[in-house]
């Protein structure tokens, strides 16, 4: 997958992508980035990239110019899924990160200032949030969405399962607790249940302990979950009621 980033600071990425899980994705060429400094494409003699708002308001907003002449340019005629980072789009979920894991090109669009001249809208497929939060600007949600897409893209992560065995996959629960080596630390000690080796016991726990894991910090999760008859008496038993 080829993904371009239009951005007035590509400076921000290098550390992103070029290091750990996509840097090795890269590597093997699996993923190919391209950051674009939209400031190139300013044809203001100051090169100015945003300007004030028509009918007055606190804050710039980013000029159409420099981010057609910059889009244009980099799509070059050919084809790709645009994206515009915002506060202002759907929110970002596993199923949309798996979705445009399956496009060949992406481009994603990183908003600053306090908006974007609204013919931008013209230039793009989708509008994504990574939260609701405001950020100042659309450089690190890229780099979120980077992330979470490219775990999805076959051979990015070490083990073809990983993405489908964590938190959100998981039957919609959170994660259960994972311990290494050493059985005691510091006289914490591993639960005894993972060093028997008995694994109908473990599945067991680790099914019971996502559960309570989920019960406790995000119990909206349990109304989609899919839960067995076991699951729903394992949590009646902590206090949950079905609503
Ligand atoms: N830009 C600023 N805040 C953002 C957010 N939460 N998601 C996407 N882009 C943003």
């Amino acid at each position: 997958m080829r993904i371009d980033v239009l951005t007035l600071f590509p400076e921000m990425f290098g550390g992103v992508f070029h290091t750990s899980m996509l840097g090795r994705a890269e590597a093997k060429g699996i993923l190919e980035f391209h950051t674009h400094d939209i400031r190139e494409y300013s044809a203001n003699k100051h090169h100015n990239t945003d300007d004030y708002a028509f009918g007055g308001g606190a804050g710039m907003v980013m000029m159409a110019q420099p981010v057609f002449d910059c889009m244009e340019a980099v799509l070059g005629g050919g084809k790709a899924r645009r994206i515009l980072m915002t506060p202002r789009g759907r929110t970002l979920t596993p199923e949309l990160a798996r979705e445009l894991a399956g496009e060949e090109r992406i481009v994603i669009l990183a908003g600053h200032y306090e908006g974007l001249d609204e013919r931008i809208q013209e230039l793009i497929d989708d509008e994504i949030s990574i939260g609701d939060y405001v950020l100042t600007g659309g450089e690190l949600p890229a780099m979120v969405l980077v992330d979470c897409l490219s775990r999805f893209i076959p051979g990015v992560l070490g083990c073809s399962e990983s993405a489908e065995d964590e938190s959100f996959s998981n039957d919609g629960l959170l994660e259960y607790p994972q311990y290494t080596r050493p059985a005691d630390f510091r006289g914490r000690l591993v639960p005894e249940v993972l060093l028997n080796g008995n694994h109908a016991e473990i599945n067991k726990w680790r099914r019971q302990q996502s559960l309570l894991k989920t019960l406790r910090m995000r119990p909206e999760l349990l109304e989609k979950a899919e839960l067995t008859k076991d699951d729903i008496k394992f949590l009646e038993q902590q206090g949950y009621s079905k609503r």
